[in-house]
Formats: structure tokens, sequence, C-alpha cells
């Protein structure tokens, strides 16, 4: 069972699916490339992807864009990537809102460029009444840095009275943390053969499905993409209960 929304969509395709993009240095090393040529063929895949989780009905895409562990690169690689996000929202953001897209980032604002942070804040208030798929993009961002943030807030609101300490649930964690009101992953694929959550959506992943296809990211075309859709659609997800059929025979 992957999805019980009563939609068009068919039942086993995923609601969201999370992405980690890895395999780009290595694409370009392959190639007796630098590793920008990598990044730069990755973003290609990422306008591919966005366009094939429209087509396949996905709602949420979420894509692994600068970890807040990305910083430890070199600079001229870190300086290489931030050139290609901002090229990214500023060529691509009039289209994907011509396609309905709306666009929301997670991760921690501070420390990034103002300019930056300027082209995300419009990416998001530009296309927040868009009604289409919404591409997720993590930048500077980290899971144990996300929970310790909204661990933060929910601390503050206790101070000030305004929560009781026996009202935090799991719930109320959802609620603080960067992805509040997005439903968690369906899935999680990692391109490049590597098998690592590298400290992405570690809470939201709790019952996600893994797929690793081997093709590095910027190989990752329409076709990976389908297979790993197809790779998901032949799990069983059982949220820690029973498959139907086990509880047929159970009973
Ligand atoms: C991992 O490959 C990839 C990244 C750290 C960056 C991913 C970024 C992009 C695809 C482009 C920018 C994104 C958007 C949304 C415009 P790696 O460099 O770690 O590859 P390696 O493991 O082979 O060295």
């Amino acid at each position: 069972m992957a999805r019980t929304m009563q939609t068009e969509t068919p039942i086993s395709t995923p609601r969201h699916v999370a992405i980690i993009m890895d395999g780009n240095g290595r694409w370009a090393k392959a190639r007796g490339l630098p590793r920008t040529a990598g990044h730069k063929a990755g973003v290609e895949r990422v306008r591919e992807a966005v366009r094939t989780a429209a087509e396949a009905k996905i709602d949420y895409l979420t894509l692994f864009a600068f970890s807040s562990e990305n910083w430890r690169r070199p600079e001229q690689e870190v300086s290489d990537l931030m050139g290609l996000l901002r090229f990214f929202i500023r060529k691509d953001l009039a289209e994907l809102h011509r396609e309905n897209v709306r666009v929301k980032v997670i991760g921690c604002r501070q420390s990034i460029q103002p300019d930056i942070r300027a082209l995300l804040v419009d990416a998001e208030q530009r296309t927040r009444e868009n009604t289409g798929i919404t591409l997720v993009i993590a930048f500077n961002y980290g899971a144990r840095d996300e929970l310790v943030r909204a661990v933060r807030q929910i601390a503050e609101a206790v101070q000030s009275g305004k929560l009781e300490p026996e009202s935090i649930d799991e719930a109320a964690l959802s609620a603080h943390i960067d992805t509040a009101g997005i439903p968690d992953p369906d899935v999680v694929i990692r391109t490049s053969g590597e098998q690592r959550l590298s400290n992405f959506l570690l809470w939201q992943a709790a019952y996600s499905e893994f797929v690793f296809p081997s093709c590095l990211w910027p190989d990752f075309d329409r076709a990976a993409f389908h297979e790993a859709l197809a790779e998901y659609a032949r799990r069983d997800r059982r949220f820690g209960a029973v498959s139907a059929p086990d509880l047929a025979v159970c009973s």
C-alpha cells in the first residue's frame, strides 16, 4: 500500500519523493572535467526531474541541493554551487511559475548570502498560490540543525507560557520543523549507489522507503526516475503493522 487518497493518481504513486542528488563529482571526474561541470550537468537533471515528477502526478519533490555540511568543500566549489543556484532561480523561476510549480525552501536561512536569501524568498512568494507540484529545495539544510532549531522554538514557547510541556507530542514537533504542513516523504532516492541518509530528513523519513539507483545524478534521466518509482511501487509499506494478506491469514 503506497497511497490511500482517492485521486486519479495510481495508488502506487508516491505523494512525496525526496532525492539526494549524489555523484556529480564522480560524473565529472570520469570525463576528466572539473567538478563544477558535474554540478552543471546536475542542474539539467533537476529540470528534467521536476517535469517528470509533475507528469507522474507526484505532489511534492524535495531535492537536497546544498547541505549544512557542504560548506566544508573547497571555497571554489561552494562558490560555484551558489552561482548555479542563483542561475537556476533567475533563469527557471518564470518557467516554474508558468508550469504552476510551487517552490518551498527548507534549511537554515542564516549564514547564506543576502542576495540568495532574497532570491529564495522571492521564489516562494511568487509561487505560493500555485496548485501544481511543490518543489522543495533543501538549501543549507541539515536535519540535526533543523531539529535543534525546532526544539529551541518549542523551548521558547514553553518559557513564555504559550505551550505546556505535556502538550509536546510528535505533531507539535512536526509543526515546528521546516517541512511543517508537508507530508513525510514516501520514498527517499539517493543516486550513485551510496546508501546513506547524510543528515537528510531524519525525522520525516522514519517510514520512508529507500531506493538507491547506481547511476550518478547527471545520468538520472526520465527512465531512471521511472525505474526508481517502479521499485517503490513494488514495496510493501506496513508502517509497523502487518500487511493485508498476512492479516487475512491471521484471522
Ligand atoms: C552531490 O554530488 C551533489 C551536491 C552536493 C550538489 C547537488 C547540486 C546540484 C545538482 C545543482 C544545484 C541544485 C539546484 C536545485 C539548482 P557530489 O559532488 O558529492 O558528487 P561525488 O560524491 O561524486 O563527489
